[in-house]
């Protein structure tokens, strides 16, 4: 970064955070505007990474680049997607904890192929083994797969993903990814029976009827025409130039095998593809009373077939509701509009179910079988914020989840920064800035939040009507600032106001919202005898979607808003575990073209996504900052007591250099490790000043060896140096003579003497044959049997030594024969010559070993009772090791392969702590008092409840076994104390805490 400082003029600065008017939104977006035009697209904020959609591809995403960024430190390179990805691949490694990386930016920026480049950069740049190589395999392709079900063309990008997606991948302590776990958010379904002009279904729809077999095809009775479906022609935009429908068929196919799905697996998903665009093209007649009736219709043969369900108990689900009056169940006809409406529904569920039944099934195939230490990293692509010109409970949604996302992202930068500041021990000014909590709770707040209101509009009996919702709200929270209808607006705001909208003021505008459709939409009703019909399936997927475990409509389910709010609820949770990086992207133009940057367009992203509140907070204080050895290193010719060298510390160093620069005492302050500039002109005068310097020092260098214009000193130096040269290469090169002809000598005589080794002993031969008897009797030396099974590994002689050779064994063998036999037990003895050579003798390679190591009865004292594996935690650092922990009469023993780690006797054993909740962990405290003891131990056992029973069995310790909630503390030493912390969250994980305890997250 320092680096490029120089070229700031044409591409613009690299960090904003440098940016001198940084409350100018005007210089911030020529800063974009200036990269963007000259093809950079990445910029930092400190450490956030603003991109800019280049709608072109752009050769940066190369294997060199990516090695090129790998390893390196983040400010040394221009800004790129590569080096935020390596940095927190690092931090995570060298810091033993979690990270994420938030994504965000509105619909088309680039969120989803920025974390698919950050997946890629992991698949080449962590180690690789042939397991983990499956496990990248799977990560990468889970990516088409989910975008072929999740994502759709829309206005604003032809591959929108309608659904939010957090992926964590898991890696090993040496670097490894060794599994992965998604987490899906809102699926837009009511994609899959409606869609607006332009856009389309999802795209699996349109690949299988493009792109599938024609045997598949005849199977599912599809024909190939999109056309003739209702679901896929709503859009009037079947057909896009941009996707080309049949290769991603093929890819898709593939990917579905690699990511485990069986053969059955895809062909009940395509049959519920299938019967899904059959279920759309179902019509209802009406009957004379007007009710809806189905005449033997083809289409539902179709899926009667596909879904495993007769026909009779389809026609009835989709014509009739079931309604429960005492203990009778009687069927009420549906009207058309009612029938139209239960088959959308139904096709929506199962769409949404198996778009879940995916996620899952991708999940476990990503899933990693080793319970031990892992740390991850997550990645959050999720939905940003959408404002159309008619927006409806799915924007309502999605504006909420960035409502929650920046809440998140105010919270941890400041409290970052706050962090930095006192690590450095520098005072933190309170930094003044919009808090959007008050959006939040007036969206989610309990008993009086817009969800709230929804909900009980939603639920309660009478006439819930949309706009019963609307004036419940113009009721309850009509005075809220951010809130405002048609009736509640004044004169002037009222005219961009129609009657059935309620506006919103988030944080990154207004956003009107038509109330219609808001009740339907959050209950996502599904009358209750569709379920029940699709139970009957005898499609295995159908069949695990709708359980029959599944509470009846007796007890409502959760209206989709409130399952939102709590999903984002858990998302919260997980987020907050992690260190956060961010990805913030913009869309330079609507019209998906190449170089067009379009100013009122992007200075609205960079409003929304707050990019100008984040530089505030990162600028709050200083711009500037960097550890005290760098900035000493770059700027050290400023000053002639660092240059060239300064013998203390850098922190001295720095002090001495800006004082001789003349820094202000309010332009700077010096951290712990870091210096801080409060302005980035400070820095650039440096840096300019450094660069004048550097080009005086070059041509005094130069003039100095050229030795143009020097006289009188530097001559008489200079001839000095030469003649010293001169004489030192003349010893040297005389040395070197010598070495090469004794050397030549040494040659000749060993080429003579191999020439003449068969003949009798003679000048020519006979310092070669002493070498040869020499290095033979050295090597055998070295290389004697151990044994007396090894006789035949007799090291083969030279010829002149061959009957030498056969008396040495001879003698040889004898002698091991005898201390063989001498030192031979009867236990041995019987080993030997019984049991153990008729079971493994030839056939198992490591039997012979066996042979020469005795048998015990015990190696531990008294008889094991019982035994079990274990994982064991290191006391410091965590790390995870496998052992074995054994139980006598006496002692339990923690034992590597065939070694005793430690042993606790049971009189020492105070105690042993296990969580209340689901994971596997036990910890042994033991008395500190025993110097024998190395301290508590910290283990993970599968077999948790058989290892205490037989523990306070065989110990008599029923009474020690502790359930504790939230934390165990242990003793690390006499006199240090460790802690593991116990908690439940939504994935099982262990790692080491930002504060130094173990964490154990189980589900
Ligand atoms: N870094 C990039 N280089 C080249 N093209 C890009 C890049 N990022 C995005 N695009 C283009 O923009 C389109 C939309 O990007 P996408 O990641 O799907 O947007 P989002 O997920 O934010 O809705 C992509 O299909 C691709 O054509
Ligand atoms: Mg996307």
């Amino acid at each position: 970064m320092e680096a490029s400082l120089t070229a700031r003029d044409r591409v613009g600065i690299q960090d904003f955070v440098l940016l001198d008017t940084y409350t100018s939104e005007t210089a911030f977006l020529d800063n974009l505007r200036k990269r963007f035009h000259e093809n950079l697209i990445y910029t930092y904020i400190g450490t956030l990474l603003v991109s800019v959609n280049p709608y072109k591809e752009l050769d940066i995403y190369s294997k060199k680049q990516m090695d090129t960024y790998m390893g390196v430190n983040f400010f040394e390179l221009p800004p790129h997607i590569y080096a935020l990805a390596d940095n927190a691949f690092r931090t995570m490694m060298s810091e033993f904890n979690n990270h994420f990386i938030l994504i965000s930016g509105e619909s088309g920026a680039g969120k989803t192929e920025a974390s698919k480049k950050i997946l890629q950069f992991y698949a080449v740049s962590c180690p690789s083994t042939k397991v983990l190589n499956n496990v990248r395999d799977r990560l990468l392709l889970s990516n088409p797969v989910l975008e072929a079900f999740g994502n759709a063309k829309t206005l604003k990008n032809d591959n929108s993903s309608r659904f939010g997606k957090y992926m964590d991948i898991q890696f090993d302590h040496q670097g490894g990814a060794v599994g992965g776990h998604i987490l899906s958010y809102l699926l837009e379904k009511s994609r899959v029976v409606h869609q607006n002009h332009g856009e389309r279904n999802f795209h699996i729809f349109y690949q299988l009827v493009e792109g599938g077999e024609e045997d598949l095809l005849r199977w599912l009775g599809l024909e190939r025409n999109c056309k003739h479906y209702r679901y896929l022609v709503q859009g009037k935009c079947a057909k896009v130039s941009s996707i080309n429908d049949k290769s991603d068929w093929k890819t898709v196919r593939k990917a579905l095998s690699v990511i485990d799905l069986s053969e059955s697996d895809i062909e009940n998903l395509f049959g519920i593809i299938a019967s899904v665009l059959h279920m759309g093209n179902i019509k209802f007649e009406a009957d004379a009373r007007g009710y809806a009736t189905l005449n033997n219709n083809q289409e539902m043969q179709w899926v009667s077939k596909l879904l495993g369900i007769p026909n009779q108990v389809l026609q009835q689900g989709l014509t009739h509701r079931k309604i429960e009056a005492k203990s009778e169940e009687v069927f009420s006809p549906f009207s058309v509009d009612h029938a139209v409406y239960a088959r959308d529904a139904l096709a929506k569920a199962i769409y949404g179910r198996t778009f879940s039944w995916l996620v899952n099934k991708i999940n476990e195939s990503l899933a990693n079988m080793d319970s031990s230490r892992k740390t991850v990293i997550g990645l959050l692509d999720i939905y940003g914020f959408e404002v159309f010109s008619v927006n409806s409970f799915e924007q309502f949604c999605i504006n909420y989840c960035n409502e929650k996302l920046q809440q998140l992202f105010i919270e941890l930068t400041l409290k970052s920064e706050q962090e930095e500041y006192e690590m450095e021990g520098i005072e933190w000014e309170p930094v003044p800035y919009f808090n959007n909590k008050i959006i939040c709770d007036l969206v989610e707040e309990k008993f009086r939040g817009i969800i709230s209101l929804l909900d009980e509009e939603c639920l309660r009996p009478g006439e819930a009507t949309d706009l019963t919702f609307l004036e419940k709200m113009e009721d309850k929270i009509g005075g809220h600032p951010h809130f405002v209808t048609h009736k509640l607006a004044d004169q002037k705001t009222r005219k961009t106001l129609e009657r059935g909208d309620f506006r919103l003021l988030h944080y990154a505008g207004e956003v009107t919202y038509c109330v219609v459709g808001f009740l339907d939409k959050n209950n996502d009703l599904l009358y209750r005898n569709g379920k029940e019909v699709m139970r009957q399936s005898k499609n295995a997927i159908i069949k695990h979607c709708f359980p029959s475990t599944e509470p009846d409509s007796k007890r409502r389910p959760e209206t989709v808003v409130t399952q939102f709010k709590n999903s984002l609820v858990g998302l919260t949770e997980i987020l907050m575990m992690k260190e956060p990086w961010y990805v913030r992207c913009i869309k330079p133009n609507e019209a998906k073209q190449p170089g067009h940057f379009d100013d009122v367009l992007v200075r609205h992203q960079v409003k929304y996504l707050g990019l100008m509140e984040h530089l505030r907070v990162r600028r709050a204080g200083f711009a500037y900052r960097r550890k005290y050895e760098i900035f000493l290193q770059r700027y050290k010719p400023l000053c002639p007591d660092t240059w060239p060298n300064w013998k203390g510390t850098a922190a001295e160093g720095v002090r001495c250099l800006i004082k001789h620069l003349g820094y202000k005492s309010d332009e700077y302050k010096m951290g712990r490790t870091k210096i801080f500039i409060r302005h980035p002109r400070t820095l650039f005068a440096t840096e300019d000043a450094f660069q004048v310097c550097k080009h005086k020092l070059a041509t005094r260098i130069q003039a100095k060896y050229k030795g143009y214009k020097v006289k009188g000193n530097y001559v008489k130096q200079r001839e000095a140096a030469t003649k010293i040269e001169t004489c030192w290469r003349g010893l040297m090169a005389r040395r070197e003579r010598q070495r090469r002809a004794w050397a030549v000598k040494v040659i000749k005589k060993f080429i003579k003497g191999f020439m003449n080794r068969h003949q009798p002993a003679c000048t020519d031969n006979s310092e070669y044959l002493a070498y040869v008897r020499h290095s033979y009797l050295t090597r055998l030396k070295e290389n004697l049997p151990k044994t007396v099974l090894e006789k035949d590994s007799w090291l083969t002689p030279p010829p002149i030594l061959q009957e030498v050779s056969q008396v040495l064994k001879k003698i040889y063998i004898r002698h091991m024969v005898r201390k063989y036999v001498l030192g031979i037990t009867p236990q041995r003895k019987a080993q030997v010559q019984s049991v153990t050579s008729a079971l493994f003798k030839g056939k198992k390679e490591n039997y012979p070993f066996s042979v020469c190591r005795p048998f015990a009865d015990t190696r531990i004292s008294g008889p094991p009772q019982y035994s079990v594996p274990v994982v064991k935690y290191d006391r410091n650092g965590f790390r995870p090791r496998l052992r074995q922990l054994i139980f006598t009469q006496e002692a339990a023993y923690l034992v590597e392969e065939a070694k005793i780690k430690q042993w606790i006797d049971y009189s020492s054993l105070k105690g042993v702590s296990v969580s209340n909740l689901s994971d596997n962990f036990l910890i042994l405290h033991v008395t500190c008092d025993d110097s024998k003891q190395k301290g508590d131990l910290v283990l993970q056992c599968d077999f948790l409840f058989e290892a205490l029973t037989k523990l306070s069995v065989i110990a008599n310790k029923q009474n020690c076994i502790h359930v504790v909630q939230g934390s165990v503390r242990f003793d690390i030493q006499p006199g240090r104390e460790g802690f593991v912390d116990f908690k439940s969250g939504q994935e099982s994980m262990v790692y080491r805490a930002k504060n130094g305890h173990l964490m154990v997250v189980s589900l």
